[in-house]
């Protein structure tokens, strides 16, 4: 039995993602909350003939706590996405908040739970979360994931269009660091099986990656960031996360999540100095089993990546931490 909540179900990313663990043979009950529209999310989604129970919430009637009760597994992708000309970053005001206020729920009424944030900026927004459940003594660093999926999603489409790849779920590349801009780093040089991207068309493709986003904040010209495609993201690393709990080996996605009480952590701690990084997470009952540290394989261009990436983690993650230790 497995009860997953998606908190800002009613959004661009809220609602295709809602669909998807409807289907997912993996989930029994669906509890959908956010502050608009979403028993009429909900009960859409009842009518599809999978078994997972689907159920509304809006903040009245003690909306938040009924949601998360007895919650397995709650992805938060809440908030306001990007416009044109705005950075991850310039969403920090707005989305600090209802994180806060979001992880704070999950605190009180479902502190064992598997928590995703997709809610941007994913690098100040984890540690927001991590201090939130930190000050309510529930914080368990093998539970809370900031979801860097969609990075991993473009990083196989972009490359697989670069070596003439058709099927690009055949690349497995892990994409390390954070999760904006030139805090994202993929590992091209570790993809399996190994690829040769001409010299000439490494920087493009690195930096596509990195701001492949920006392509559809400008395509929908004011009118959101991506939410179709992170929705298949976010749920993909949904289904590994509960992959692993249901007992099931060799789960392994990448992963923003703080680099303390999980194996294989202290290494990779040492390695990049920040608190909180993006590394290959193998997933088991309890979350997080194993990450892995395989910074030290990176060639001379990525270390240079993961050297930019680093100076930006620092501040980044600062900046969410201080906003709970130190409030504005
Ligand atoms: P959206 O505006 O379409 O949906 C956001 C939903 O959150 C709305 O339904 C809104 O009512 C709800 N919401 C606002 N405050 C809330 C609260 N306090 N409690 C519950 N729900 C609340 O935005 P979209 O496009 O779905 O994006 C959501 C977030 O995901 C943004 O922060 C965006 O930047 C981020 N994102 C993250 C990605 C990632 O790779 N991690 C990729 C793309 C977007």
């Amino acid at each position: 039995m497995v009860k997953a909540v998606v908190a800002g179900a009613a959004g661009g990313i809220g609602q295709p993602l809602s669909l998807l663990l409807k289907l997912s043979p993996y989930v029994t009950e669906l509890a959908l909350y956010d502050v608009v529209n979403s028993p009429g999310v909900a009960a859409d989604l009842s009518h599809i003939s999978t078994k997972a129970k689907v159920t509304g919430y809006l903040p009245k009637d003690d909306g938040l706590k009924n949601a998360l009760t007895g919650a397995n597994i709650v992805v938060i992708p809440a908030g306001i996405p990007r416009k044109p000309g705005m950075t991850r970053d310039d969403l920090f005001k707005i989305n600090a908040g209802i994180v806060r206020d979001l992880v704070t729920g999950v605190a009180q009424y479902a502190p064992d739970a598997f928590v995703l944030i997709i809610s941007n900026p994913v690098n100040s927004t984890v540690p927001i979360a991590a201090e939130v459940l930190k000050k309510h003594n529930v914080f368990n660093p093998k539970k809370l994931f900031g979801v860097t999926t969609l990075d991993v999603v473009r990083a196989q489409t972009f490359t697989a269009a670069v070596v003439g790849e058709s099927d690009p779920t055949k690349l497995n590349i892990p994409v390390v660091g954070g999760h904006s801009g030139d805090t994202i780093v993929p590992l091209l040089s570790l993809t399996k099986p190994k690829v040769e991207i001409p010299a000439d068309k490494l920087d493009d493709l690195v930096k596509r990656i990195q701001f492949g986003g920006d392509e559809v904040v400008q395509a929908k010209d004011g009118l959101g960031s991506a939410t179709l495609s992170m929705a298949q993201a976010g749920f993909r690393f949904a289904e590994a996360v509960l992959k692993g709990a249901a007992g099931e080996k060799g789960i392994i996605e990448p992963a923003y999540i703080y680099l303390d009480g999980i194996d294989g952590t202290s290494d990779i701690k040492r390695e990049v100095g920040v608190a909180f990084f993006s590394v290959p997470v193998e997933f088991g009952p309890e979350g997080a089993a194993k990450a892995y540290n395989i910074l030290p394989e990176a060639n001379d261009y990525e270390k240079k990546l993961l050297k930019v990436s680093i100076d930006g983690l620092y501040g980044n993650i600062a900046k969410g931490e201080e906003f709970i230790v130190n409030p504005p």
